[in-house]
């Protein structure tokens, strides 16, 4: 298996940034497809009808929270909000634009068991996890989440998807959204960047089974310098039948998904399930 250099190497600089964000305003479907923006307003009305009183706002992961935004235009202000990311920077930025009447933000790492913070437990809560799922490994994560779930709390998360019935086929169909100049800039400089140096060589995309669940099909960019290869970036495609496994796995239980169109982007609302016993997924 080839070494995998961490995700963080990819934004490690003001520079690699800036390039990343080019990529973004180049290639983001969530920019260039008014349809895919909808998706974000669409949960609300399912959320309305089954809020009864004041809820809190739990935004994980939630860089500047564009998304919530949209979300929130068609729901009551929050009672409390809480923005969490990894960058505190943008958690705070999220929590001064986002409208509630009470606002807290923290640094939290997703990927490790959360530490002790108190997340607010007086009324029910949403949890939003937007742009995550790709980058993070899945299954442990809805776990971790789901073991802080109460009855009366919702998970909304999306997922970006493989098209179709076939993972790998999907995967390939979105390949050009990827293998393209500028995130081939942003990922060479992030190689440039890199410490210890890579060797020469070159950057090729292709689809690989994720490492951890062979039937998952994930977009890679690689370093080839041979004989070593490196894998610089990737992001998983699930199709829609293995999110709805992981939501089996985690113990949760479907209320809504919401697809765009082209069934590249989806949004699982999900609930506790009843009489459950916790998840135990290893972290
Ligand atoms: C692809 S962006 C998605 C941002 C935003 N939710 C959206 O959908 O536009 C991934 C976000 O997750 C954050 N992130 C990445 N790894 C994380 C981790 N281990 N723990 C917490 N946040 C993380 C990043 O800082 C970034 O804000």
């Amino acid at each position: 298996m080839p070494s995998e250099l961490p995700a963080s190497a990819l934004y490690s600089s003001p520079a690699l940034g800036r390039l990343w964000k080019k990529v973004h305003q180049a290639c983001s479907p969530f920019l260039h497809r008014p349809a895919v923006r909808r998706l974000y307003q669409r949960p609300t009305s399912v959320l309305r009808k089954t809020l009864a009183g004041p809820y809190s706002l739990i935004a994980l992961g939630c860089a500047e929270g564009t998304k919530e935004a949209l979300l929130l235009l068609g729901m009551p202000k929050p009672a409390f909000l809480l923005t969490a990311d990894t960058n505190l920077s943008l958690a705070r930025r999220a929590a001064r634009h986002l409208p509630a009447r009470k606002k807290a933000f923290r640094n939290i790492d997703l990927s490790r068991p959360f530490p002790a913070f108190q997340f607010p437990t007086a009324t029910a809560r949403i949890f939003t996890l937007f742009g995550v799922l790709p980058n993070l490994e899945p299954v442990p994560l809805l776990c971790r989440i789901a073991r802080l779930m109460k009855s009366g709390d919702w998970l909304l998360f999306s997922a970006n998807l493989a098209p179709g019935k076939s993972g790998f086929a999907g995967a390939r169909k979105v390949l050009s959204q990827y293998n393209n100049l500028p995130t081939r800039r942003w990922l060479e400089a992030s190689v440039r960047r890199y410490r210890p140096k890579l060797p020469p060589g070159g950057l090729e995309f292709g689809v690989h089974p994720d490492p951890r669940e062979k039937t998952l099909a994930r977009i890679e960019a690689r370093w080839i310098a041979h004989p070593k290869t490196w894998i610089i970036f990737s992001s998983r495609r699930p199709t829609m039948a293995q999110v709805e496994s992981w939501i089996r796995i985690a113990h949760l239980k479907k209320t809504a998904r919401f697809l765009e169109p082209r069934g590249e982007e989806g949004l699982w609302l999900v609930g506790p399930a009843p009489s459950r016993s916790p998840p135990s997924h290893p972290d």
